[in-house]
């Protein structure tokens, strides 16, 4: 199997390559990556070697680039490429725009461009942010309207219906994903539990939005690397899956949590001023992937948050060298005076 992977240099995306090459030894990978700054070719520097993965730095809103791409022969496109972070899209929705929405048309024009005669399979990872917010009982399905509540939800609603509608109307072959919150390895320190873990580490203030009682629904990366491969393989077309971890935790109880486990001091947690239009709480029902495909996840909170703070002790290096420069200019304008 031959996979284009976009925005495989940043955290899900570096992720799912390792997990798929160790999983199929005959697939191989193209990853597309414009190395935004939170694309980052050391995530897969230990498959530089091999022969089964390709790398090349370009953009996917560049139409004869992904052209080019896609005329390499390929049985399928797992779009991860994305600006991800909702604080920066509230600083700035531009860039949002351009990749999340245009991007996306750009990768579905090119697919359109060759199908009926080339069926490659595209799969395109959404959020379950595109449902908005839910209250205090309840969660999201596949069916529940959406409702996306900052510019990176509504990016990412409007990609997921323009993917909607390239099935529709063109019949092309697509499935959407729509997983919570992930953590694990290789994720960018702008994301609330490595903050928490590397601020800890540098003994500096945990910032907890508003009344810190939001609640997330945590899903280990490699749970959402392995409900992607049972989608790619055997999703229906046309259809969308959510993924989720069963893990409903507050964000002031994810902070408690890692200082305990640090041994760091509670006094660290500093309340800061709230997230504009901030979602309070995210629950993701997973029956149909769970049914249909027999996912489920199967690491626990517990055992992923141990291995997540072991992995980041274990590369303090890697984290260190991405909070200085441009990073702590980010960190100073979203969190001084707050
Ligand atoms: P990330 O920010 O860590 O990585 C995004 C990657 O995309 C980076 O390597 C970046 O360089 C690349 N990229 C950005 N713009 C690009 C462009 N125009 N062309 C090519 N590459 C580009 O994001 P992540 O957390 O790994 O998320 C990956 C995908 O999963 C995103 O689509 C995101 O919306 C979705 N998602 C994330 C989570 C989560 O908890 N992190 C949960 C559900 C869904
Ligand atoms: O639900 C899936 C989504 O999860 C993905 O689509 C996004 O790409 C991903 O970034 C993530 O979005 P969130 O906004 O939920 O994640 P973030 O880590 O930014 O924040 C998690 C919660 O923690 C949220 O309620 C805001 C809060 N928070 C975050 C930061 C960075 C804090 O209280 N303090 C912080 O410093």
């Amino acid at each position: 199997m031959r996979v284009l992977v976009t925005g495989g240099c940043g955290f899900i995306g570096s992720n799912f390559i390792r997990y798929f090459l160790k999983t199929y030894p005959e697939a191989s990978i193209i990853n597309v990556d414009k190395l935004t700054y939170a694309g980052n070719l050391e995530n897969l520097s230990d498959l530089a070697r091999s022969s089964r993965y390709y790398f090349v730095r370009g953009d996917i809103a560049d139409a004869p680039l992904m052209e080019s791409l896609v005329k390499k022969g390929l049985d399928a496109i797992i779009n991860f490429a994305a600006e991800s972070h909702v604080d920066r899209s509230i600083e700035d929705p531009s860039a949002f725009i351009r990749t999340n929405i245009f991007g996306t048309f750009v990768l579905l024009e090119t697919l359109r461009k060759f199908y009926p005669q080339e069926k490659i399979r595209f799969l395109h990872i959404s959020t379950d942010e595109v449902y908005g917010s839910l209250g205090e009982s309840g969660s999201f399905r596949e069916e529940t309207p959406l409702s996306p509540n900052s510019p990176y939800s509504a990016s990412k609603a409007s990609a997921d219906m323009m993917v909607r509608a390239y099935h529709h109307t063109y019949g092309l072959p697509v499935l959407i994903t729509r997983c919570s919150n992930n953590y694990g390895p290789f994720q960018f320190p702008e994301k609330l539990i490595p903050l928490m873990i590397s601020n800890a580490m540098e003994d500096r203030e945990l910032p907890i939005y508003g009344d810190g009682l939001q609640i997330r629904d945590w899903i280990y990366v490699e749970d959402h690397c392995r409900a992607l491969d049972l989608v790619l393989h055997r999703g229906k077309e046309g259809e969308v899956y959510n993924i989720g971890g069963k893990c409903e935790k507050t964000n002031l109880s994810v902070a408690q949590t890692i200082l305990d486990r640090l041994g760091k001091p509670r006094s660290l947690i500093r309340f800061v001023a709230d997230r504009p239009g901030h979602d309070r709480r995210y629950a993701i029902d997973f029956s149909k992937i769970e049914r249909e495909l027999g996912w489920t996840p199967r690491v626990s909170f517990e055992e992923g948050i141990d291995l997540t703070i072991r992995w980041y002790q274990e590369h303090q290096e890697w984290w260190r060298k991405i909070k200085t420069g441009e990073y702590l200019e980010y960190y100073r304008r979203m969190y001084q005076n707050r």
